[in-house]
């Protein structure tokens, strides 16, 4: 049976990485799925490998009046969302004294003031009983060198998901967030200045992780597509690790 049947989904930052995986599975799943992200090629793109129950719309989570035009789109296209995937985000990696306003602005204006208005200007669209899944990250919980703001951006929305748990309980929406470990996507490949330096940081992390390797975004939508279905009814406020095991040890 199709986990997600004639649901509607919302996924930010569709178009790339554990977004596109996720929104891959869900429309393979029975979901309608609206995908979304600042590069209208990526988003094009994304929508012809899919296929199906697939569409984009482009635009800033950090820009409100783009997530205004959100809201209204899928009001107008769906009229609600069952399932929203805040998963869109970025950061680099810069030591501490190193980062500039301007970088401290922009990480923490996508991850953790984007995902909050994301989440806010939805929620009138979200039925009681939806599932809203919010993509945090394995360094909420360690002392990364370099990732001062990315970390404290991404400890905001995890704390963000338990105010919501007592907030939405009301409606029975669930809140919960994902926590991916290492997965080479566009993302961490952008962190290093050629492929053999990404291969060499990924021969290098597998050796740290129990599972011995670094995931694959299919594994994180899996993780994802259980707590936006029923078969996670009894679940919310948590942080589900999807990391081969690194935060645990
Ligand atoms: N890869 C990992 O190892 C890892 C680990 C832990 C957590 N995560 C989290 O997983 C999420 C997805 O990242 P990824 O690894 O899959 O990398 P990715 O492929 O770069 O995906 C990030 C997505 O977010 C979108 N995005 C970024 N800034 C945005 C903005 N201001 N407004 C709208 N969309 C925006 C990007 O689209 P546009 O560029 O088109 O806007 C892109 O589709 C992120 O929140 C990241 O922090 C990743």
């Amino acid at each position: 049976m199709l986990k997600l049947k004639d649901k509607i989904a919302v996924i930010t930052g569709g178009g790339s990485g554990i977004g596109l995986a996720t929104a891959q599975r869900f429309v393979a799943e029975g979901a309608t799925v609206i995908i979304t992200g600042r590069r209208q090629d990526a988003i094009e793109q994304a929508i012809a490998t899919i296929g199906g129950n697939i569409e984009g719309l482009c635009g800033d989570i950090a820009n409100l009046a783009d997530i205004d035009r959100l809201h209204t789109e899928v009001r107008d296209r769906h009229g609600r969302i069952d399932v929203l995937f805040a998963n869109a985000g970025a950061g680099q990696v810069t030591p501490f004294a190193e980062v500039t306003e301007e970088d401290f602005d922009k990480t923490v204006d996508t991850n953790f003031k984007g995902t909050f208005f994301t989440i806010q200007k939805l929620l009138p669209l979200m039925p009681d009983a939806a599932s809203i899944i919010i993509n945090v990250s394995m360094v909420t919980g360690k002392g990364t060198a370099g990732f001062s703001t990315y970390a404290a951006s991404k400890a905001a929305i995890r704390s963000l998901a338990r105010t919501l748990t007592t907030e939405l309980k009301e409606r029975k929406i669930r809140v919960n967030a994902v926590s991916p470990g290492t997965f080479v996507t566009p993302l961490v490949a952008a962190a290093f200045p050629t492929k053999k330096a990404l291969d060499a940081f990924v021969s290098d992390r597998a050796t740290t992780i129990p599972l011995g390797r670094v995931g694959e975004t299919e594994e994180v939508a899996a993780a994802v597509l259980f707590l936006a279905s029923s078969e996670s009814s009894y679940i919310t406020g948590t942080e589900l690790a999807i990391d081969g095991g690194v935060s645990q040890i």
